[in-house]
Formats: C-alpha cells, structure tokens, sequence
C-alpha cells in the first residue's frame, strides 16, 4: 500500500469539526419519543397565504432555474422591505444575493470574503454552524465572550480581540442560544472598532421579528458608515416558520456582493424557484403579522421559562428570538451532554447540550438550551414530563 493510500478519506478540514450535535439531539429525540425541544423549527403550520403561493407558482410551472442571485420579484420585496422598516438603502441589483437559507448565505459570504490564515472574532456562546463555517474558510477564531448574567460585552475584551489579522466579525442578534439583543450602544461600539481596522461585520438576523418586552432590532448596516463593511445575513425559516424551504438572503456593498454570487453560483447555484415566488408574497404579508409572531413567541416563552423554572432550572430570560439557556447546576449532574441523554431517555424531552456552543465544552458544561417554537399542546406535555425531573 502506498503512502497516500494510508490518508483517511475525509479531508484535513473536514476532520475538524464533528457533525452537529443539535440535529444529532434530534435525531436520538426521534428514537426515544421525545418531545423536541433541542432544534429549533415551529411544529405548527405556515401561514396560509404562503403556502398558497407556493402551490400557485408550482402550478404555473416556476420550475426551472432562477436567476443565481434571486428571482427579481423577491429581491425587490426584500429591497423594498429594508428600505420601509430601516431607511435601508439596498439595491436589488447590486446589493442582494438570495440563497439556500441564511446557512449557505453565511457559507457563500465567508468563502467569498475571507482568506485562510484571516481572523474572524465570534462572540461566544455562538450559533454552532459558525465554527465550522470558519475553518472551512481557513480562518483563525477569535472568541469574545458574552457574560452572564445578562450576555453583556465588556468593551476592553473586544478591543483586545481586534488586530491587523481581523478580517472579519460575526454577530448574531437577536441572538442564538442566549436570547440577547445586542443594544444600539454595543453595534456602535462593535462599529467604531470595525471602522478603525477596516474589519467587515457578518451579521445573522434570522430573529430579527422575535422580539420581546420593547427591546428594538438595529441593523448593524443601518449605523453610519456601516453599509459598506457590513454584510447582512436572513432568511424566511423563523420569520415565517418555514425552516425547510431553504430560502435566505444577504445584503452587502457591490464589490462584496460580486464575490458573494460567484460563489453562491457555483456552491448551488440558487434556491429553489417556485419558493422564492412564494417568499416575494411572504415579504408582503401586513405588519399585523409581525406584531402577532411576536405576541404568541413571547406567550410560549413565558409557559415554558415557567415549567423549566418549576423542574428545577435556572433560566436566562430570553430578550428575542426562540431558545432559553438554563443553568442545569441544581441536578448534580457531572456535564451537559450526560445530563441530556438522560433527559431524552428517562423523561422523555429533548434539549440541546451547552457546550455546544462554547470553543472549550467546559464552559458550557452545566448548560441546556432549550426551545420554544413549538404548540402550546407540545410545551403542555412537555411541562408534565419535565413534573418528574428531581433536583438535588
Ligand atoms: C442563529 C442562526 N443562524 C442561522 C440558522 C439557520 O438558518 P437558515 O434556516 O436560514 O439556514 C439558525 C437556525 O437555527 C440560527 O439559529
């Protein structure tokens, strides 16, 4: 056997990171009946006018490709979105690139954007995806915590992660796992100091509807100076409750979006055309809805926070988007990933381990995230087999 033949199959990159442990959780839920509280997708339907424009755009044949970057009827509702809701100006033209959900957004624009041996600075505990969304781009991580209690910044740690390395800085608010809107205060601060090294910001948005208690979404591309270095990740998965449709989208300067669509291009070359149909007339769904996805999230966190809090969890209240991290501490338990395995076998829910979303598994070792997208009936049963968990 020759020397090459003793090299393992998978590549030098792809042996850096593990498969996702929230949809293994999932799918180790499915084989023990539990109810899922580990990934987060609604297990109640879309709304119905969507799903009727899905069903007339396969009927009227929208079956072949797209445009690569975006039917034009859904960047201009997207266009003319951001513009209404933030004085945004976005170019459907020149600034839009509509892809396979905001995952391949933030793929496509780290492989357009960042060279191997960059630094791009995660705050942490991040969105699992953005590890390995790093080293398949050959960047360096640099991890700027988020404290608790409430997830804050501390302005000096995050001066100290910036250097001529910094290439780039991922944000994500309304925020996955912790449920922390950054303030306007701290994208201005994040603002200055990727002006100052001439940094592009990666913002995920994906929550940006989920918002609870009056907290306000900024985009950080709506900030002064900040379109130009700011790339804006979405998608329709949350926002209209249709994870599987894969349909996102991002927003950047020109010159970055002509690198963001050559990649895209040749990754997948679109999304999904009678999809994309239906999304245009999702985008032009009345403000009322918004205010009403909102409203119901907030009532589901409320039902469950108080079912997590009664079984024995301690809870960080979420600000925005659909998960509460809890503090598991109480059980006695020697580490998360224990500790929900035990929670899918015996009682029967399924959350996610928090070390998955901390660079040392330490650090998130007595943590769970949990869920609430789910029906009211669905957080019910829930909370009756979380009534047999005993704290010490
Ligand atoms: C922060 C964050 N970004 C991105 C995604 C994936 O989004 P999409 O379905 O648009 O690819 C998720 C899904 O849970 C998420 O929580």
């Amino acid at each position: 056997m020759t020397e090459s033949r003793i090299r393992p199959l998978a590549s030098a990159k792809a042996l850096q990171f593990t498969e996702s442990v929230i949809r293994e959780m999932t799918r180790f839920a499915a084989q023990h009946d539990a109810v899922n509280l580990a990934q987060g997708f609604p297990d109640f339907p879309a709304p119905t006018e969507i799903k009727e424009a899905a069903v007339e755009a396969v009927r009227a044949d929208v079956n072949q490709y797209a445009i690569t970057w975006g039917a034009k009827p859904f960047r201009d509702a997207i266009a003319e979105r951001y513009r209404a809701i933030y004085g945004m100006a976005v170019d459907p033209e020149r600034n839009l690139t509509v892809t396979c959900g905001s995952t391949e957004a933030m793929m496509s624009t780290m492989l357009a954007l960042v060279d191997p041996g960059d630094e791009v600075i995660v705050f942490e505990p991040f969105y699992e995806n953005y590890g390995p969304d790093t080293i398949l781009s050959g960047a360096v991580p640099r991890y700027v915590q988020l404290h608790e209690p409430d997830w804050g910044i501390d302005e000096g740690e995050l001066e100290k992660a910036f250097n001529n390395k910094t290439r780039a800085i991922i944000i994500n608010t309304p925020n996955n796992p912790t449920g922390k809107v950054y303030s306007r205060e701290e994208l201005q601060a994040i603002a200055t100091l990727c002006q100052r090294w001439g940094v592009i910001a990666i913002t995920d948005e994906i929550y940006e509807y989920i918002i609870y208690g009056g907290a306000e979404h900024v985009p950080l591309a709506s900030l002064d100076g900040m379109s130009e270095r700011t790339v804006t990740l979405n998608s329709l998965s949350k926002t209209y409750s249709v994870t599987g449709w894969r349909v996102g989208w991002a927003i950047a300067s020109e010159e970055a979006t002509s690198a963001i669509r050559k990649v895209h291009d040749f990754l997948t070359v679109g999304a999904a055309a009678p999809l994309q149909a239906a999304a245009a007339a999702a985008l032009h769904l009345p403000e009322s809805y918004y205010e009403k996805l909102a409203r119901d999230y907030e009532v589901r966190r409320d039902i469950l926070s108080e079912s997590l809090e009664r079984a024995g969890f301690r809870c960080y209240t979420p600000k925005g988007a659909y998960y509460i991290m809890t503090d598991i501490s109480s059980f006695g338990f020697s580490d998360d990933v224990t500790f929900a395995r035990h929670l899918i076998e015996t009682i029967g829910v399924a959350a996610v381990p928090g070390s998955s979303f901390y660079h040392r598994p330490e650090d998130g070792a007595q943590k769970l995230r949990f869920t609430f997208c789910k029906k009211k009936a669905t957080l019910d049963e829930a909370a009756t087999r979380l009534g047999k968990l005993v704290a010490t």
